[in-house]
């Protein structure tokens, strides 16, 4: 694991944009793993400038979502798909149809999962899969347990999610309690992994992902057996190491 450390969040998101954007110029015709939570928005406000400065260009860029939660509308502004839209790609010249997550509305858990593993799977592999971290260490939202999953399935969100993630609802009953994710066989297949990881609450889950034993109660740890693992993370994540 390449461990490239940012001075703060402002730098943090342009060292991991300088790699996403590097990724585009190099394959034009690119896939991109994506990925929601509020650090990688600096990630995304960085890509827009750089499209809106004639240097990027994502006409050819197809991209495919970590997760999405079970039972939000797009219109719901906590759903994944309306973040993906309102922070990237209604701001750039990517084409919507070659943007995927998860669909949250379909109620029939196995159609959603097996309809989005023959989507990621038709990509042909993700050049480059963009990873937040979860406080429990979770990456999209492979939450601990006693194994790792490998394909798309749907999950019951941890308390310690739940609670993370009501900040954005009006209450904790509105978080929804379940979500698709990519499991862990479809992260590790990507070509490269880029981690981003800000603050000091995330500082002792980011030493266990990076020097911890490789255990599914930390799903994140599985990374140190990717041959391609980038984690750029500023000074107050890595104050433990
Ligand atoms: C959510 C997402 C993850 C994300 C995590 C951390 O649960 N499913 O993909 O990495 O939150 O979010 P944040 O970056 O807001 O700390």
């Amino acid at each position: 694991m390449r461990v490239i450390k940012a001075k703060d969040y402002a730098d943090m998101s342009k060292k991991a944009a300088d790699i996403m954007a590097a990724q585009v110029l190099m394959k034009p015709e690119c896939v991109l793993g994506l990925a929601t939570g509020s650090t990688p928005i600096g990630l995304y406000q960085n890509l827009v400038e750089r499209y809106q400065a004639g240097e990027l260009d994502f006409s050819a860029v197809r991209t495919v979502n970590l997760d999405e939660y079970k039972g939000l509308p797009k219109e719901n502004d906590q759903s994944y798909y309306y973040f993906m839209n309102d922070n990237l790609f209604s701001k750039v010249n990517i084409d919507p149809k070659n943007t995927n997550l998860p669909d949250g509305m379909e109620p029939d858990s196995n159609k959603a999962c097996e309809d989005y593993n023959k989507i990621i799977d038709s990509m042909g592999g993700v050049d480059i899969q963009l990873l937040g971290l979860g406080h429990n260490g979770h990456i999209g939202f492979n939450e601990p347990g006693d194994s790792f999953v490998p394909d798309v399935h749907c999950v019951d969100l941890t308390q310690t999610t739940i609670e993370a993630n009501k900040r954005f609802f009006a209450s904790i009953d509105e978080v929804p309690k379940q979500a698709y994710t990519m499991g862990i066989r479809n992260i590790m297949f990507a070509k490269k992994i880029l981690v981003v990881v800000s603050g000091k609450d995330k500082a002792p889950i980011l030493k266990e992902v990076i020097n911890g034993p490789i255990t599914p109660k930390v799903q994140a740890s599985v990374l140190q057996l990717h041959p391609d693992v980038t984690i750029v993370a500023d000074e107050d994540a890595l104050s433990m190491m």
